[in-house]
């Protein structure tokens, strides 16, 4: 148990799901994530010294950065996300003062609700904080970003810091990851409810592969700049990608239909969220689902029965893998009164189907960061 009385300041930012929009937000596409009240909360104190002093609640570490050489702390098993991310605010020209931080997270580790973004922009934002600077919530999500490319390894897009520095209570996101222009729709799913199913399968190797994944798009941008004015994949039209589609070889094809068409299904996503035509939504998680299953392979055996054991339930209208891949969690589209027979019998199936339990989150769409004074 944290003692709060003894801190100065309360900071917390959101972890997150995508509703739609999977893996082209660094093709520069528009994508409709919203944030969770499942957070990460940084107790924050000055400690007058050279040193950021972290502990956890949930670790028994401890773990001095010296603030004077934070980019050498990347082989920490703990603490590496929050010394990545003091490192780049402070190489973009901030302060950093010495201080206590106890780090209280309830967004799940691996199970790709965004834990390492909420750990990066509310490790930033206290920084900034406790040092006497206000923030731009932009810049704070472009730094995390930075720190978790740089720093962690994994050259992701901007999505999940943006959302878990800039969501707002009850709305998803529609961010054109091209302009950073963000237009935010009230997330009203009428008779339905969204439910968060983590499959709880260990996964390996997701960075690589996540990596790998990026790198075929550059290629297939490479390709069709050959062809086509355009600056980002996202930018290419079905009739471009029905035009020129034969030059791309096998699979660099398949993951550009998947962007191509992901792409059109989240402007339909936000038009059917607009219109509370929330059948049509669910109908394009479906399809997303299966576009990342046949065209992206960043699904897997155990994401892909979670999926479709959900969409096959009468009272489930969509269900989709959301986040990075490979593991993680799948959201759906449930009727209201039927969440807790839905989730009964999603469990027992999947845990018929593969051996492994999975668990369902209860979680609100809520503010990405805020801060208290305590
Ligand atoms: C991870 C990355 C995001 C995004 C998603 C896939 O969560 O951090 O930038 O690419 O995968 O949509």
């Amino acid at each position: 148990m944290i003692n709060q009385s003894e801190y100065k300041f309360k900071v917390s930012a959101s972890g997150r799901v995508n509703i739609i929009g999977e893996h082209i937000d660094y093709c520069g596409g528009k994508v409709m994530p919203a944030a969770l009240s499942l957070k990460n909360t940084v107790y924050v104190r000055p400690n007058g010294t050279n040193f950021i002093n972290l502990s956890w609640t949930t670790l028994p570490d401890t773990v001095s950065l010296d603030i004077s050489r934070l980019d050498s702390y990347k082989h920490l098993r703990y603490g590496n996300y929050q010394a990545g991310s003091a490192y780049l605010w402070q190489k973009a020209g901030h302060k950093i003062v010495g201080c206590d931080m106890v780090q209280d997270c309830t967004v799940p580790f691996g199970s790709g609700l965004s834990s390492s973004a909420a750990i990066e922009v509310s490790t930033i934002a206290a920084l900034a904080t406790v040092a006497g600077e206000g923030f731009d919530n932009v810049e704070v999500a472009l730094t995390a970003q930075a720190a978790e490319r740089q720093y962690a390894g994994v050259n992701c897009g901007i999505m999940d810091q943006y959302a878990s520095a800039c969501g707002k209570k009850g709305m998803a996101m529609l961010l054109d990851c091209k302009t950073l222009q963000c237009d935010y729709l009230p997330l009203d799913l009428g008779g339905y409810a969204m439910v968060i199913t983590d499959c709880k399968k260990p996964h390996n190797l997701v960075e690589s592969k996540y990596n790998e994944r990026r790198q075929q798009t550059e290629q297939a941008l490479a390709i069709l700049k050959e062809k086509l004015d355009i600056t980002c994949l996202a930018d290419v039209s079905p009739e471009d990608f029905q035009k020129y589609s034969h030059l791309l070889p096998g699979v660099i094809k398949n993951r550009t239909e998947h962007v191509v068409y992901e792409c059109e299904r989240v402007k339909r996503a936000a038009e059917a969220l607009r219109n509370g035509d929330i059948l049509t939504l669910g109908a394009l998680l479906n399809e997303s689902h299966a576009s990342l299953k046949n065209l992206y392979e960043t699904t897997g055996f155990e994401p892909d029965v979670l999926a479709e054991t959900a969409q096959a339930h009468p009272a489930c209208i969509g269900s989709r893998l959301t986040g990075g891949g490979f593991g993680g969690c799948t959201i759906s589209l449930v009727k209201k009164e039927c969440v807790q027979q839905f989730e009964d019998y999603l469990l027992k199936q999947y845990r018929q189907k593969t051996g492994y339990t999975a668990v369902c989150y209860r979680a609100d769409i809520d503010d990405g960061i805020t801060v208290e004074r305590i």
